[in-house]
């Protein structure tokens, strides 16, 4: 998700230097402490930020007649946990809504316990898997995009489902899905893409589902979607169904989001391959191949149902998913549109930024292992004097996609270096039709051998990309984990683009310093000039999470303590305020290199100072992904994903011969391992608001 960009996000609502400015100063007089600091806090920084920090108080008070002043981490941490519950500080509720299967509207049906509705009802009802979120206030009328902190639309991806939980089951005993139809396979399509919901806060403080509201719309795997940009119309995105190669149905996978000045969502499709396969004999192609199609695919079994996921029968149909798609939410109907100008990747997230000069940059990480980061820049110019307006509402249709490639800087040793934005323009860069490429469609078509062209820089896992919105140019990214790095000669993903997904072995570097980052880690860069449109910058890293007792090439970063373990971060976002809350969804073991983190959680750290402190864990076998506040900052909405995944967590149901649950155990008896967030009834992704009890500002 993203923060908003109203011009009063750059007013501070305090009165007082906002602590990282004072550090720049500080720095700017000493630079021999940059590094200190940008290391993340070691011991002998402290004294010198101590200072600061009681500078900063004093000025606080001073101005604090009229109100308490927000404080960046005005919260207790909370202690890992196991449970299958919420967790939130001390003088906190979370309060679960919209669950799956929950009915969109008025209208909708029911959502029945035994998981049996049919494709059609889940088609009227909330999706599964809840992931990106995003609250629009009502303006002063309730009639379009404005500032309401009370009411207004709340707009969710759901990703993928858990089939195990969403099937009732059927006829074969040894296996629930079985016979595999599809009737099946419209009913998970119904459960992805998004949910535009319309809320409203009662008397009460408590957020409520406005049913009877022509607001409320659901947009799934078989919803009409406008192919635009400059791929449009490509060879390679034209179907029998769609000879032009400019409607498509449906939009699957929705990961991360993100949201525009201009009042729209942004929807990320990610992992779409693993809704394809074939059936019969196939040679993939090296774009199959490079975008992770398989026979199988990751186990849905659609193709076997539906030909339009079987690449034997509908062969372009894959290259119609990969895209950031752009939603209306206070036009219902509005067909959504996917923008290809923004390249074709397993997108995680897009974070939007307005640069200095107007021209609109997003920023998107292609979520998997050695793949890379990557930016748009707009060819116009944001118009601020008319924001909604129908120019800027096209400023996503046209511009410049590039790709980061990150170097170790003049130190070798310290974590920290440059990098340059290398544009993924056909002719350029080798892009040209000696090494296969056609035009600039196919070029964003196939991004993925583009940025191996270019030899962009293989991250460990992309996911979540967040901008500072106290320090411009100032951006942060989640590499989740990886696995698959060698600590010698290793390999690369190939510059002819013929490697498969997920097969290369690069060796470390200093971005990516760990060979086998079973933790994660966070990266931020400085975009030159703090100018979004930049093409150099400087990173840092901002956090390696991982054991405190761990030395050596695996250690942590020095703002990692027992208090704040944590694996995996992914969903990451602002506020305004300038707090930056990180999400994880990784290993709940527990055990291990995993001990003492517990359940997926969230936690929230100060940019200027790096200390990150747990705000939030989540029930079992969940992830924390999606992130939005009201403009008031009183509520905080979170999305509490798959809960009940047995995977490895400590309280894994058995069976009578001492083996954890396999899916056909669970799939039998749901309410066995998770019962989040309805007591008695099986687990289901959920919406969870969360605010103070006093209606203070969260984390304030
Ligand atoms: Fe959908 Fe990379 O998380
Ligand atoms: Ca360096
Ligand atoms: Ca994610």
């Amino acid at each position: 998700m993203s923060h908003t960009l109203r011009d009063d996000d750059l007013s501070n609502p305090s009165t007082h230097d906002h602590l990282h400015d004072i550090v720049e100063r500080a720095v700017a007089l000493q630079p021999s402490r940059r590094r200190l600091l940008k290391a993340g806090l070691g011991a002998a920084a402290v004294p010198f930020l101590s200072g600061m920090t009681a500078v900063s108080t004093a000025v606080a008070a001073t101005a604090k007649a009229a109100a308490p002043a927000e404080r960046m981490l005005g919260f207790e941490a909370v202690a890992a946990s196991s449970a299958d519950e919420v967790v939130v500080p001390a003088g906190y509720r979370a309060v679960p809504m919209l669950p799956w299967g929950e009915p969109i509207d008025a209208r909708g049906p029911a959502f029945k316990p035994d998981a049996s509705n049919t494709a059609a009802e889940q088609e009227r009802q909330m999706g599964d898997n809840h992931d990106a979120i995003e609250f629009f206030g009502f303006n002063a009328a309730r009639n379009g995009f404005g500032d309401r902190s009370d009411e207004g639309l709340l707009v969710m991806n759901h990703e993928y489902i858990n089939p195990e939980y969403f099937y009732a089951p059927d006829s074969d005993p040894a296996h629930w899905m079985r016979p595999f139809t599809a009737e099946k396979a419209r009913k998970a399509q119904a459960a992805h893409g998004v949910s535009v919901v319309h809320v409203r806060r009662n008397a009460r403080g408590e957020w409520e589902h406005v049913k009877a509201s022509r607001f409320n719309r659901r947009i799934h795997g078989n919803t009409p979607i406008t192919l635009q940009g400059p791929a449009a119309g490509q060879p390679l995105l034209r179907t029998a169904a769609d000879p032009e190669g400019r409607t498509v149905r449906g939009t699957l996978n929705n990961c991360g989001g993100g949201r525009t000045p201009w009042g729209t969502y942004l929807t990320c499709e990610e992992n779409f391959n693993g809704y394809f396969g074939w059936n019969g004999e196939r040679k993939p192609s090296a774009l199959e191949s490079r975008y992770g199609l398989a026979k199988d695919g990751f186990g849905y079994q659609w193709h076997t149902a539906d030909a339009r996921f079987d690449l034997n029968a509908t062969p372009n149909e894959p290259n119609r998913f990969g895209w950031v798609v752009e939603i209306d939410p206070f036009n219902p109907e509005a067909q959504p549109v996917k923008r290809t100008a923004l390249g074709r990747f397993k997108h995680e997230n897009a974070e939007l930024v307005i640069a200095p000069n107007g021209q609109v940059v997003v920023y998107m990480g292609c979520d998997e292992r050695n793949e890379y980061l990557y930016k748009f820049v707009s060819a116009g110019r944001f118009d601020r004097r008319n924001p909604h307006s129908a120019y800027n509402r096209e400023l996503l249709s046209e511009g410049t996609l590039y790709a980061a490639k990150l170097d170790a800087g003049g130190v070798a040793g310290d974590r920290m270096g440059g990098g340059t934005w290398i544009p993924l323009v056909f002719g350029q860069h080798g892009l040209t039709a000696a090494n296969g490429f056609q035009d600039q469609g196919d070029v964003l078509l196939r991004a993925r051998q583009a940025a191996d062209r270019v030899g962009a820089t293989m991250m460990d896992r992309p996911e979540w990309v967040a901008a500072n919105p106290r320090k411009p140019g100032e951006v942060y990214l989640t590499l989740t984990n990886n696995n698959r790095r060698s600590d010698d000669n290793g390999s690369a993903n190939k510059a002819d683009g013929s490697t498969a997904a997920g097969s290369a072995r690069p060796p470390v570097d200093e971005a990516n310093p760990r060979a086998n980052n079973v933790w994660g880690h966070i990266l931020r860069w400085n975009e030159g000039g703090g100018d979004a449109t930049a093409l150099s910058f400087t990173w840092d890293l901002f956090a390696l999470a991982g054991q405190p007792g761990v030395a050596g090439a695996r250690a942590p970063s020095a703002n990692i303590n027992a208090g704040n373990l944590f694996n995996s971060p992914d969903g990451l976002a602002f506020d305004r305020f300038g707090r930056m809350w990180i999400q994880t969804d990784g290993n709940y073991g527990n055990v291990g290199d995993f001990a003492g983190m517990g359940n997926n959680q969230m936690l929230v750290a100060d940019p200027a100072t790096a200390e990150i402190r747990r705000f939030l864990v989540g029930p079992s076998g969940c992830e924390i992904t999606g992130i939005t506040f009201t403009p008031d900052r009183r509520t905080v909405f979170v999305n509490v994903q798959h809960p009940g995944e047995i995977g490895n967590h400590p309280n894994a149901p058995k069976r009578a011969d001492g083996k954890v649950f396999a899916d056909n155990d669970i799939a039998r008896d749901p309410t066995r391992f998770s019962q989040w967030p309805v007591k008695g009834m099986r687990p289901r992704a959920a919406t969870v608001a969360v605010s103070r009890i006093d209606g203070g500002p969260v984390a304030g």
